[in-house]
């Protein structure tokens, strides 16, 4: 496991580190971004629109998008990344999963083969209170693909808070499998607030399980994770 941490409970300094990361891959030659949507990347995705970063000649994968949504839906991933980066800092391509195909599962398997012609030099990720990542709930096997998932309730419930009412979040979510995300040569996972301490504990000190998805990336042999919780 070859894990860069740093904790920096000014946030402010977190995100700007968040950027200037993105930026010094971009010029080490990047050019496909595994990208998160949450309220963890808000701030980032803020600092990347006020920037100067070009993404013009790049590719952008999203890790999921919830079934059933209308693209056009407020809280559609697809919506939330027009809305905080792609409007200002378009790629020459951004692809995320169809939550409205008419065959989901067919979709899934279409979007992984995507990804795996594309390679990801750098992936985005967030952390779930109970440790998923993407929308890999606890008990996804690490060998997992793209796939289409049952939102357990404490992610729904989570998530309510961007909708009028918990039985407005959608059921289920196509979501980039874990060794989908595993695959990326650069991870950078941010883990802002409490709520985020007990995943992150996981992932640092505690043993590899499918209990907790984010410890798989104890396998990845580069990790940067930005905190503002001292561990
Ligand atoms: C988002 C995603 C999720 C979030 C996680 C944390 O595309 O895949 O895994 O990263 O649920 O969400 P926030 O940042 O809202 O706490």
């Amino acid at each position: 496991m070859t894990i860069h941490i740093e904790v920096l409970k000014d946030l402010d300094l977190l995100y700007a580190k968040g950027l200037a990361i993105i930026e010094a891959k971009l010029e080490q030659g990047a050019t496909t971004f595994g990208l998160a949507t949450g309220g963890t990347m808000l701030p980032l995705y803020e600092k990347i629109r006020a920037s100067s970063i070009d993404f013009s000649s790049c590719v952008s994968f999203n890790l999921d998008e919830y079934v059933g949504l209308p693209a056009t839906h407020s809280e559609s991933y697809r919506t939330f990344m027009r809305m905080n980066l792609f409007d200002a800092k378009p790629f020459a391509k951004s692809e995320l999963p169809d939550g409205l195909a008419a065959d989901v599962e067919a979709e899934a398997i279409a979007y992984e083969e995507k990804l795996q012609n594309a390679h990801l030099n750098f992936q985005l990720l967030g952390i779930g209170e109970n440790g998923h990542i993407g929308f890999n709930e606890p008990g996804t096997p690490f060998d997992s693909t793209t796939h289409v998932v049952e939102l357990t309730q404490s992610t729904r419930q989570a998530n309510a808070r961007f909708f009028n009412s918990i039985d407005e979040v959608p059921t289920h979510a196509i979501t980039m499998g874990i060794s989908s995300i595993l695959r990326a040569d650069t991870i950078l996972l941010i883990a802002v607030g409490e709520k985020k301490r007990r995943p992150l504990e996981a992932l640092l000190k505690g043993d590899q399980t499918t209990e907790v998805p984010v410890t798989a990336l104890q396998d990845h042999k580069n990790i940067i994770i930005l905190t503002d919780l001292d561990i």
